[in-house]
């Protein structure tokens, strides 16, 4: 049977008879996708609610650097220095991400903004927080930067164009995360403007298996690298080398670790803490059901405050772990594009699909246990998200023109 005629029965037997015209490429792209997960993905999707379950829940307790001694502090950063100077340490950045909500033309690292009247891009602000910390330490930085295959080209063309910032191009190594196809609400895939089934990055937490996929975790092994701070791009405040948050994984024998802050509101959209049966998770601010979100303590302090910004380090071999396992796929409804069985493109005015999404953060039930530090806010934590209003360009700005301002 010629792959056209294969591509015809699969889709024939998931449903999907709405595809009509099958040409080679079609072909190909078809037989590569998992109908089958897809399938009991969209079950998923449509017979539960987007609500985590919140049996066996508790608060988690964060280490709160106002409540050590200074000396103690002192002391973890002292034994992260000495990990970072000894080049056991590696970052991550994960830009893989479509940044729907910000609109920006182009990857999300590619986002300029005028900061101190110098303009910048978010992966020209991350690469020069890392030339810092080579001359801190001394060091030669190797730095791994997750695209999609969405972002791959312009990202890699845009880094060549900058000339690497003047990082040593040879200590930047890219590498390509999965997709998974948009389903609309009758399970049907989306078409794009292309004719092909259309594709959106499977979500931050599919970076350990393209990793291990991509050979860069045994590029890391090769380099002797013991710890990696994965982080996201769009955080301005974002502490790629966080010697602190480093040497406390290390004095408590951790696998993983993670800086959090406290929320500002129960609507906030950030993920938030908790132990479930005894290990640390992370529900999503789109998931997080009414009675956990508005649970406050006999002060009024919100029990599920301590929220997760990305910030996490992992040990070389959690990264192994959880490259070996398959984490959970998460439902969105996203509004996406798309071409009907009449060949016109519609463009949808409500959410018109579901978008399959793995989390970071579901790698750290993995572990028995993780450490947590809390962060401040002004120090840690300046996402753009949206193009205007709360977590825009405007309020980051702010926040990081302040956060120069105080530390110079
Ligand atoms: P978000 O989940 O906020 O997504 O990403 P986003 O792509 O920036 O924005 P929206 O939701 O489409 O508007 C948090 C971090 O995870 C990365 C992003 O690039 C960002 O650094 N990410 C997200 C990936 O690397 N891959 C993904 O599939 C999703």
């Amino acid at each position: 049977m010629n792959k056209i005629d294969k591509a015809r029965e699969i889709l024939k037997k998931y449903n999907q008879n709405h595809i009509k015209n099958i040409d080679e490429k079609l072909a190909d792209q078809i037989l590569k996708i998992d109908f089958e997960q897809l399938q009991e993905l969209y079950e998923q999707a449509n017979s539960k609610t987007l609500e985590s379950d919140i049996d066996n829940i508790e608060p988690v307790k964060a280490i709160n650097p106002n409540k050590i001694s200074k000396e103690e502090i002192e002391n973890y950063i002292k034994i992260g220095e000495e990990n970072v100077r000894a080049g056991k340490f590696a970052v991550a950045i994960m830009a893989g991400g479509q940044g729907t909500r910000l609109g920006h033309n182009g990857p999300k690292g590619t986002f300029t903004l005028t900061l101190n009247l110098e303009q910048k891009s978010l992966f020209q602000i991350i690469i020069e927080k890392l030339q810092t910390a080579q001359k801190q330490y001394n060091i030669k930085l190797p730095c791994y930067i997750m695209t999609s295959p969405e972002n791959n080209d312009d990202t890699v063309k845009f880094f060549e164009k900058n000339n690497y910032f003047g990082y040593q191009k040879e200590y930047i190594k890219f590498f390509e995360q999965g997709e998974q196809p948009l389903l609309d609400k009758d399970g049907k895939v989306l078409i794009g403007e292309d004719g092909l089934i259309k594709l959106a990055s499977d979500g931050n937490g599919g970076i350990f298996c393209s990793m291990a996929k991509n050979g860069i975790i045994d590029d890391m092994k090769k380099k002797s690298i013991e710890w990696v701070f994965i982080g996201s791009v769009d955080n301005l405040l974002v502490k790629y080398v966080d010697t602190l948050l480093l040497g406390i994984a290390i004095s408590q024998n951790v696998k993983i670790a993670t800086k959090t802050i406290i929320k500002n509101s129960p609507y906030e959209k950030v993920g938030v803490l908790c132990k479930r049966n005894g290990k640390v998770k992370v529900i999503e601010y789109t998931e997080i059901p009414k009675k956990m979100r508005f649970a406050v303590d006999e002060c009024g302090e919100m029990i599920y405050g301590e929220s997760h910004i990305m910030c996490n380090l992992f040990n070389i071999q959690a990264i192994e772990k959880a490259s070996t396992k398959e984490l959970q796929y998460h439902i969105a409804v996203k509004k996406s594009k798309y071409m009907n069985e009449d060949g016109e493109i519609i463009e949808p005015t409500e959410e018109n699909c579901y978008k399959f999404e793995k989390f970071i953060f579901d790698s750290f039930c993995l572990f028995d246990k993780i450490a947590i530090l809390r962060g401040k806010r002004e120090e840690d934590f300046a996402p753009i998200k949206n193009e205007s209003g709360p977590d825009s360009p405007e309020t980051a700005k702010k926040m990081y023109e302040e956060y120069i301002k105080r530390n110079v």
